[in-house]
């Protein structure tokens, strides 16, 4: 046994690695699944017990030193490949392609920055709802008539569950959990049961806002949205606020913003009107804030909510709605920041 084992140390030394093909028959003689150490290893047994520890030690020895030269020449070997590659530093670069951000992301995002400026946190919730939060808490009970103003995707097993139809959701949610004063935004998706058209989607996306606290005033509101005008569609932007209804404010307005495309002279994205509509708002109702477990004696607040695909529609002049989904990255990568 002792003899074999000198014997294939020896073989070990000896062998001659100049390539790899000679390299993966050292590799297979000692170290590959059927190797020749294995067979001593399993000759251990007929050894004399009080030497086999000893043997054992010299066998696991080879191994190691098969492993080491090995190891050594594989290095060698790749060292040597890497030499030998002619690499001609004078080729020009392979391009690769760099991603782009959804022009969705970038405008949500611009949208986040300009109300953080103004100390707006970001709040976001669940987009499966329940009902209460996105309907009941905000002052439309069942059977109000408003909710026909929003078509639902209600969930099967739970009619109580649904798809959140506005981000109003996570507003009630916030009131709710939150210590006040409350200056939060609430970007998510939203889902509303509407035949798929280049003006309407099934899903599309919203950023909504709340401002809560007391002494809070429609001026206050105005001011917040004449300021995100400007910062949206520059400075030179004016806004116009038209009576409207939501059943969770009151009173209730429309905002415009003057065309930023044609300057107000009048072109087909304003319909020669000059003004652009970009977003719903009002003072809360009381009864909402009730819901909420705020006093409306002490306080009042603002929201407002705006569509971000409208907002992308009208600063990057993309007339159809369902090219910000459909994915196709011809179109994706055309845009830049606006800004
Ligand atoms: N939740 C309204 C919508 O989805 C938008 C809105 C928010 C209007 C807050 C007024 C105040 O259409």
């Amino acid at each position: 046994m002792e003899n074999k084992i000198k014997e294939i140390d020896l073989q070990i030394e000896k062998f001659k690695i100049e390539d790899s093909e000679s390299l993966e028959k050292f590799r297979i003689q000692f170290l590959g699944s059927k190797n020749i150490l294995k067979d001593l290893f399993a000759k251990i047994k007929n050894v004399a017990p009080e030497k086999r520890r000893e043997i054992g030690k010299s066998i696991n020895s080879l191994k190691n030193k098969a492993q080491i030269k090995l190891e050594t020449f594989n290095e060698k070997i790749s060292e040597d490949c890497r030499e030998n590659e002619k690499i001609d530093l004078t080729l020009p670069g392979e391009n690769f392609k760099l991603g782009s951000r959804h022009p969705l992301s970038i405008v949500n995002e611009k949208i986040i920055d300009i109300f953080g400026k103004i100390g707006f946190t970001v709040s976001e919730g669940p987009e499966v709802e329940d009902d209460w939060h996105n309907f009941t808490g905000l002052n439309l009970p069942q059977e109000h008539p408003a909710r026909d103003m929003q078509d639902t995707f209600y969930i099967e097993k739970n009619p109580d569950w649904l798809l959140r139809t506005h981000t109003s959701s996570v507003q009630m949610r916030v009131m709710e959990s939150n210590e006040l004063p409350i200056r939060t935004i609430t970007p998510g998706r939203v889902y509303r049961n509407e035949a798929i058209s280049a003006r309407a989607h099934c899903f599309f996306h919203q950023v909504e806002g709340l401002y809560i606290d007391e002494n809070v005033s429609f001026a206050d509101l105005k001011q917040t949205i004449q300021y995100f005008a400007q910062e949206m569609f520059g400075k030179h932007s004016k806004i116009r606020l038209r009576p409207s209804y939501f059943p969770f404010t009151e009173p209730s307005a429309e905002v415009d913003v003057s065309c930023s495309l044609c300057k107000k002279n009048g072109c087909n994205v304003c319909k020669y009107t000059g003004w652009l509509e970009i977003m719903g708002c009002g003072m809360i109702d009381p009864n909402v804030l009730s819901n909420a477990g705020i006093d409306p004696e002490k306080y009042s607040g603002f929201a407002f909510g705006m569509g971000v695909e409208r907002m992308a529609m009208l600063k990057y002049e993309v007339r159809d709605l369902r090219m910000w989904s459909e994915n196709d990255i011809r179109f994706l990568e055309q845009f830049k920041s606006a800004w």
